[in-house]
C-alpha cells in the first residue's frame, strides 16, 4: 500500500527490484489527492484493480474499509512541509503534520509487517528531537522495531544532493547481522551494483544533461541579471550556477529561484569535455551571463530522482504540463535510494 504516493517513487524503485531480483511487489492501494500527480502516476503504472484511495483523511473516516485490504508492507513519504525548514515549523500542531496519525490508524488496524517513511532530514531535529521521538515511540508501541537515518541521493549514484530521513520498522525478527543505517545500505547497494539494471548510474550533472533543449528552458536576457544577483560583484560559477552534483529539486522549482538556490547550466559548461577542468576557470558574473544559460528540463529533473525519460512522456502524453512536472518531480523520493533501501531489507537480508 503506497500513501502520499505522488508519482510513486517508492513503487518504481519496488519494479525495478521486482525486475532485477524476482521479489514481486504488488500494490493493491495508494492514496493521492494531487489530480496532476494521479495522472502521471495512472499513466506508469497498472492500476487497474487497485483501490484508489484519494484523501487518505477521508479515507479513514470509516476504517471498516480496510476491511479486506490486506498487505505486509505499507510506504509513505507523509507531507513534510511542517517539517521542513521551508516551512514553519510547526510539527505536530500544524494539520500537515499529522499525516502521520493517519498512517498510524492504519497500522493500528491492519498491523502489516513493514514499514517504510520518508520525511525530510529536519524531522530529527524538530522540536528538539520531540517530533521524531513521538513518532518512534507510536511505532514501538503497536509492537514495531524502529530504524532510522539520513540518506543522501548523492550516495546512491544520483546526480543530486538530496538528504532525506528514511524510517524503517517491523514487526518482524530480524538476525543479529541487521544493522540499518545509511552507510550500511549504500556498502551492500555498492556491492550489488553489477547486478542491478534497472536504475541508470549518474557520474554527475553530465549523465543527465541534455545537449540540445528547447530554448524555453533558457533564461531570458531579462531574467537573467534577477536570477544571477547574489548581492556581490564578484559571483563565480563554482559556487553558484553549474553544480556538478544538482542542488536539492524543491517542489517550487517551477517558480524559478535564485542561482544560489536552484540548478543553473551554462552551455559552456554543458558543452565541456571535463567538467571538473572548466568549474576550475573562475568566471565573473558578467563574463557568465553573457552566455546561454538554462534551467532543467522535468525530463532532467525526473532523472536527478531515478526516474526514465519514459517515464515523464507518459505523463507528458496525459498532459501533465511542465509546471506540474517540476513540481512533482521536487516532490518525489529518489528512487534509487528506496531501491537500495529494498534491496537491504528484501534482497541481502532476505526478509
Ligand atoms: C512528499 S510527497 C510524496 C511523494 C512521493 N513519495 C513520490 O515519490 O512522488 C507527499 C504527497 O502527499 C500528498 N498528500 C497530501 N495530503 C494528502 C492526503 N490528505 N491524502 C493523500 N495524499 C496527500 C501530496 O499531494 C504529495 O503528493
Amino acid at each position: 500500500m503506497e500513501l502520499f504516493a505522488g508519482v510513486g517513487g517508492f513503487r518504481q524503485a519496488m519494479e525495478g527490484i521486482q525486475k532485477d531480483f524476482g521479489i514481486p511487489f504488488d500494490c493493491i492501494a495508494y492514496s493521492e489527492i494531487d489530480a496532476n500527480a494521479i495522472k502521471t502516476y495512472k499513466a506508469n503504472y497498472d492500476c487497474a484493480n487497485e483501490v484508489e484511495m484519494g484523501d487518505i483523511v477521508a479515507f479513514n473516516s470509516d476504517m471498516s474499509r480496510y476491511d479486506n485490504l490486506d498487505f505486509d508492507l505499507l510506504t509513505g513519504g507523509f507531507p513534510c512541509q511542517s517539517f521542513s525548514m521551508m516551512g514553519k515549523k510547526l510539527g505536530f500542531n500544524d494539520h500537515r503534520g499529522t499525516m502521520f496519525f493517519e498512517i498510524e490508524k492504519i497500522l493500528e488496524k491492519k498491523r502489516p509487517k513493514f514499514v517504510l517513511l520518508e520525511n525530510v532530514k529536519n524531522l530529527i531535529t524538530h522540536d528538539k528531537g520531540r517530533t521524531l521521538k513521538e513518532i518512534i515511540g507510536r511505532l514501538e508501541s503497536l509492537g514495531y522495531k524502529v530504524f532510522y537515518d539520513i540518506f543522501n541521493t548523492s550516495d546512491f549514484k544520483l546526480a543530486q544532493k538530496r538528504n532525506r530521513c528514511i524510517i524503517f520498522a517491523t514487526t518482524e525478527a530480524l538476525p543479529e547481522s541487521f544493522a540499518f543505517s545509511a552507510a550500511s545500505v549504500k556498502s551492500v547497494f555498492d556491492d550489488a551494483a553489477a547486478d542491478i539494471k534497472s536504475l541508470s548510474f549518474q557520474r554527475n550533472i553530465l549523465d543527465v544533461l541534455s545537449k540540445e533543449v528547447s530554448r524555453k528552458y533558457y533564461l531570458s536576457e531579462r531574467i537573467k541579471p534577477t536570477l544571477l544577483a547574489d548581492g556581490s560583484k564578484n559571483f563565480v560559477s563554482k559556487s553558484e550556477i553549474n553544480q556538478i552534483i544538482a542542488r536539492p529539486l524543491t517542489a517550487t522549482m517551477h517558480k524559478m529561484h535564485r542561482a544560489c538556490q536552484d540548478n543553473y547550466y551554462s552551455d559552456g559548461f554543458i558543452n565541456s569535455s571535463d567538467p571538473e577542468a572548466y568549474l576550475e576557470v573562475q568566471f565573473s558574473k558578467d563574463e557568465l551571463a553573457l552566455q546561454p544559460i538554462r534551467k532543467l528540463t522535468p525530463e532532467e529533473a525526473f532523472a536527478l530522482q531515478g526516474f526514465t525519460k519514459e517515464f515523464v512522456f507518459n505523463a507528458r502524453n496525459v498532459k501533465v504540463c511542465d509546471g506540474a512536472l517540476y513540481k512533482q518531480a521536487g516532490n518525489a523520493v529518489s528512487v534509487n535510494v528506496i531501491y537500495a533501501v529494498l534491496y537491504f531489507i528484501f534482497v541481502h537480508f532476505n526478509l
